[in-house]
């Protein structure tokens, strides 16, 4: 594996593999890498002949300072992991590499980008939108990888790759969790002790909706499950919205369309954590 953190070396290695006839897989990550971002390197590994990791925590997407300032870095423990899962290419720019210069672009993606997390994190997305595209610039990728735990993360990448007119192919991968259910995050080491015992009832809570969801309105749904994790200590409902899974619009019942999603932003003490599940699809 070759580690790279310059822009122009990264540009020249892929276009020698390009030059050679192979695909090429794209995984953007912000390091501290878990289960879930091994799932989608290997997805990755087993579906082109070359695979690009990035790694690097885009200080542009960060709404909130403290943060950024407390999410976990382990850039040796995650070359390690992508050496261990054959990737080829580990970018691992600092910021400077990167933005050069100050990234002014303004990504107007529409009502996609404008609900949930796109709400909640004045800025957030514009920031995801500035270092995906640049980093679809850098690679070129035949296909790029987004797990489904941001759900909504993948509809506005979807959107900005329409607007840009890109040719490649996003793929979507289901979430991974941990034994008991909660979805893996790189901020679960930052959950206490205490409310890590109680976060695995977010997805207990939305599995059970979906038995709840067949002989209730979407309104009693939604509001049962927001009860029920409200419950709990330590655990707050930021936001719950079930929605279509294609436009992220909220739906007022079960047959406005064919796939709807309930997705959830919880605060667990003081780490924001985020699931969703399907109800109809
Ligand atoms: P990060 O949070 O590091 O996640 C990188 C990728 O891993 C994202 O596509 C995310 O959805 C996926 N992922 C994280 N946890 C997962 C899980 N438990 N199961 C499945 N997939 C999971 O998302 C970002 O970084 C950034 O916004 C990024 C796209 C890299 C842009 O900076």
């Amino acid at each position: 594996m070759k580690i790279i953190t310059k822009v122009d070396e990264l540009k020249n290695a892929v276009k020698a593999y390009r030059h050679e006839g192979k695909t090429i897989g794209l995984v953007p990550t912000m390091g501290a890498l878990h289960g879930g971002h091994k799932s989608l390197v290997d997805r990755a590994r087993r579906e082109n002949d070359v695979v690009v990791v990035s790694v690097f925590l885009n200080p542009t997407q960060f709404n909130n300072k403290e943060d950024l300032r407390t999410y976990p870095r382990t850039a040796e423990a995650d070359a390690a992991l992508l050496e261990g899962c054959g990737v080829d290419i580990a970018f691992m720019p600092t910021v400077a590499d990167v933005y050069p210069e100050p990234d002014n672009r303004v990504f107007h993606l529409g009502p996609v980008a404008e609900v949930m997390e796109g709400a909640m994190r004045p800025g957030h997305f514009n920031g995801v939108c500035q270092i995906v595209s640049k980093l679809f610039a850098m690679v070129e990728p035949d296909r790029a990888y987004f797990g489904e735990k941001d759900f909504q993360q993948i509809a506005v990448i979807r959107a900005m790759v329409e607007q840009l007119g890109l040719k490649l192919q996003i793929v979507p991968c289901p979430v991974v969790r941990e034994d008991d259910g909660l979805a893996k995050s790189s901020r679960n080491v930052r959950l206490t002790p205490e409310v890590r015992k109680v976060a695995p009832n977010i997805y207990r809570v939305l599995r059970e909706s979906v038995d709840y969801s067949k002989t209730h309105t979407v309104a009693e749904t939604h509001d049962w499950v927001v009860e029920q994790i409200n419950a709990y200590p330590l655990m707050e409902v930021e936001y719950f919205s079930i929605c279509d899974g294609r436009t992220l619009q909220p739906v007022d019942q079960w047959t406005d369309t064919p796939y709807v999603v309930g997705c959830i932003t919880v605060y667990c003490g003081d780490v924001r954590e985020i699931d969703n599940i399907a109800y109809r699809k």
